[in-house]
């Protein structure tokens, strides 16, 4: 059954407590980033799993294999269950990773291609394949090299899971369960789309995190999703 991942896209540790201790449904997964992470460090995520959530640690982990080798245990050790690293680090950077969660709950989610990032971009970088191949060709290296999962828009899942044979999780951001005025997400899918398209986790923010109802957008989508 798909879960639900709600970004936690706070800048205030207050905002952020407040939220979680005003959820009723503890089944579902916490997605801590930069906003919080580099600020609050292990108040946060100890927070997230004290209130009994799972800990999704988005870092987008991307550096030379031995930083990322202890990168990856301090997530362990801080009781993470899920964590990003980028795909672009390399198949080296990526086994390391692996190696470092051996034995662990964590499940590593590799992210391809930014969605910020354009072909033109590519092509000034020598690259020529489209943003799709690239991105395959990226999740490819990534289940290779035994990640957990991949980050990639849930229109992109059917393409990703028909190419690559060994099972892997899908986790798609960019939901939205209702229009939302002024959406910087420009590839949206609803969350009963994105489980029909093959996702396996489904990443939602801000319209959770600035509904009036919070609890009431949950239960929505969570019909949605276990249809
Ligand atoms: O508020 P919203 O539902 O757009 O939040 C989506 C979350 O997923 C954000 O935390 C964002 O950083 C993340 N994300 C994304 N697009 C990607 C990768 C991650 O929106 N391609």
């Amino acid at each position: 059954m798909a879960k639900l991942a709600i970004a936690l896209d706070f800048t205030e540790l207050e905002d952020a407590e407040r939220f979680l201790y005003s959820l009723e449904d503890k089944d579902v997964i916490v997605k801590v980033g930069y906003s919080l992470f580099v600020k609050y460090g292990t108040d946060i995520t100890d927070f997230v799993k004290n209130r009994g959530f799972e800990l999704f640690l988005d870092l987008k982990l991307h550096d030379i294999p031995n930083t990322v080798y202890n990168g990856v245990k301090g997530a362990v050790y801080n009781g993470a269950d899920y964590l990003t690293l980028h795909t672009l680090g390399g198949k080296q950077m990526l086994e390391r990773a692996v190696e470092a969660k051996k034995d662990s709950n964590l499940k590593l989610l590799g992210v391809t291609v930014l969605t910020s990032h354009s072909e033109e971009f590519l092509k000034t970088l020598g690259i020529n394949s489209s943003i799709e191949d690239l991105a395959l060709k990226l999740a490819e290296i990534g289940v290779e090299a035994g990640l957990d999962g991949i980050v990639a828009s849930a229109k992109e899942v059917p393409k990703l899971k028909s190419s690559i044979k060994k099972p892997f999780l899908a986790v798609s951001p960019g939901i939205r369960p209702f229009k939302v005025e002024n959406d910087d997400q420009e590839r949206v899918v609803s969350p009963e789309e994105a489980v029909k398209l093959g996702a396996d986790i489904i990443v939602v923010g801000r319209p959770i995190i600035k509904a009036e109802n919070p609890n009431e957008v949950i239960k929505q989508i969570k019909k949605q999703i276990t249809k």
